[in-house]
């Protein structure tokens, strides 16, 4: 049984999706445009949330139609809460009234539970609830009762009076309202009737048990990049189909970390697995990227070049150990869903799969990891006996370190990148920080400038340094990194690459800039 998160494109869907998993209730984000009959059934939903959106309820005709429909679904049974949006466009359905822009309210505010009601149980008459929002709901029809309202007296929450919906104008999600959790448990427990009895581990085992009966015989695939979904992956097919029948690829496009390849092989040895295929194709990728010096263009090359190294391999591979009968693929939850928002969603990471997919037409392709947040996947890796240094690897994009030097690729700068890189990891894990930061790398930048090295004038490079702090890469703040650990990391890297004459530190958050450079 599941949640469904109706999703309007707010920025704290997903969060209200992880929310709830961590109470123990499986939840998944429905985008407002999907069928949501078919949703409920194959979901198997039974209580609703309608997330916050940036737009106004009257914007489009659309959001009323989902609404109704999803009003009549609580006639049925099916509870129903709404967030900020979703509480605005519950109130509107119902005949009561939303007005743009008379009581703006934003950040942490006090709200006053003014009626005793379940959602509310265990949570003090006073207390501080994140707001965010234009639009406010001015009045409510005879049905909704008014349960609390804010310090600025607008309608901070409502409940039906006979069935089992309820609307809160606050955010209950956001670590900044009090008691937002207990709201939310109170929710899915007390109205909704739910047993919080999933984790991720359990959900995990019972896919792995799926995968066994369903490939009974036959030999699986499955690519590997080196960072913690895909390794993670091949790991659930290792325990589904055992060391025999699993074959992990891992393809060296030169563009990773320095030592890279012997850093997989032996985390893939050190797990289990029997059949590892390393391909060095660096000097293939190095090649086709001489003279390119546009990113998309830059993209573009490696993706082709990947897709046709990895073609071949399978060839190769399929000559000696006979055709695959599945492909496991390391596809996260959030690559996956379509957000309401227009333009919002992992694109690049997608058209990186979509490469890999289109060379295995014809075979089955598992993504056992499909219906994970990154954060669960590490509690599942850690399940399974993944090592640490795996499981608590940052993401590294698939085109690599192509996308951190800015302009033209050449071997020369391919050294210095691989070594700047090696000096940041090596100082964080040393200061204990590199586990707290979702992304931390150097960039090097196109362009030269002048230093002094010994006694003499020198002009070189700047590396750039970005260290995030993030929890799904949607968005990130830059770290603020002590100012002795920065200057640490510019000595070394000074000190010890002769090119690079000057390191600075990029405090840009996400949006508006991006995690990379390119
Ligand atoms: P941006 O730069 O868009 O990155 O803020 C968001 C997250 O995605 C990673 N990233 C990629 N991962 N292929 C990948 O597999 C790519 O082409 C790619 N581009 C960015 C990035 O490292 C960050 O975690």
């Amino acid at each position: 049984m599941s949640v469904g998160i109706i999703d309007f494109g707010g920025q704290y869907t997903h969060l209200i999706a992880r929310r709830c998993r961590g109470l123990g209730y499986r939840s998944v984000v429905v985008p407002f445009f999907s069928n949501i009959d078919d949703e409920i059934e194959k979901e198997n939903i039974r209580a609703l949330i309608i997330s916050g959106g940036p737009r106004s309820v009257d914007e489009e005709e659309m959001f009323a139609r989902v609404a109704i429909k999803v009003v009549e679904k609580a006639k049925r049974g099916i509870p129903v809460l709404g967030i900020c949006f979703g509480h605005q466009l519950i109130a509107y359905v119902m005949g009561g009234r939303v007005e743009k822009r008379v009581k703006s309210e934003f950040g942490e505010t006090k709200v006053n539970v003014m009626t005793n009601d379940t959602l509310f149980d265990g949570v003090p008459s006073v207390f501080t609830a994140w707001m965010s929002h234009n639009d406010t709901v001015t009045s409510l029809p005879e049905d909704l009762v008014v349960l609390a309202i804010s310090e600025n007296n607008a309608i901070a929450a409502f409940r039906h009076r006979e069935l089992p919906i309820y609307g809160v104008q606050f955010h209950p999600e956001v670590a900044h309202t009090e008691h937002g959790l207990n709201i939310l448990s109170n929710f899915l427990s007390k109205v909704a009737g739910l047993t919080p009895t999933w984790n991720p581990t359990s959900a995990i085992d019972e896919i792995i048990n799926e995968i066994r009966a369903k490939y009974p015989t036959g030999n699986a695939l499955v690519a590997v990049s080196g960072g913690v979904d895909s390794i993670t992956t091949a790991v659930v097919m290792l325990k589904a189909l055992g060391p025999d029948r699993v074959h992990v690829l891992f393809i060296d496009t030169g563009l990773m970390r320095e030592g890279e390849a012997d850093f997989v092989r032996n985390a893939l040895a050190e797990i289990g697995f029997k059949n590892i295929h390393i391909v060095d194709a660096s000097q293939r990728f190095i090649r086709a990227l001489k003279g390119v010096s546009d990113p998309e263009e830059k993209r573009r090359v490696i993706a082709e070049k990947f897709k046709e190294v990895f073609e071949e391999a399978i060839e190769n591979l399929e000559k000696n150990y006979g055709k695959f009968i599945v492909f496991g693929q390391g596809t996260i939850y959030p690559d996956r869903i379509e957000s309401g928002k227009a333009g919002a969603g992992s694109t690049k990471i997608k058209s990186h799969h979509n490469v890999v997919m289109e060379s295995l037409r014809g075979v089955a392709m598992v993504e056992p990891l499909a219906e994970f947040y990154k954060d669960e996947v590490r509690v599942i890796a850690t399940h399974l006996g993944v090592p640490s240094r795996i499981v608590n690897r940052h993401p590294f994009p698939g085109p690599g370190l192509a996308v951190r030097i800015l302009g033209e690729i050449d071997e020369d700068k391919l050294r210095i990148i691989k070594k700047a890189t090696q000096i940041v990891e090596e100082i964080l894990v040393e200061e204990g920080l590199y586990d707290k930061l979702w992304q931390a790398f150097p960039v090097l930048l196109p362009v030269k400038s002048v230093g002094v090295k010994g006694d003499s004038r020198a002009y070189g490079y700047i590396i750039s340094l970005r260290a995030v702090e993030s929890v799904d890469a949607m968005t990130a703040s830059f770290a603020k990194l002590p100012w002795e650990l920065l200057s640490k990391i510019a000595s070394r890297i000074v000190s010890e690459i002769p090119e690079v004459v000057r390191v600075v530190y990029d405090v840009t958050n996400k949006p508006p800039a991006t995690i990379e450079y390119e």
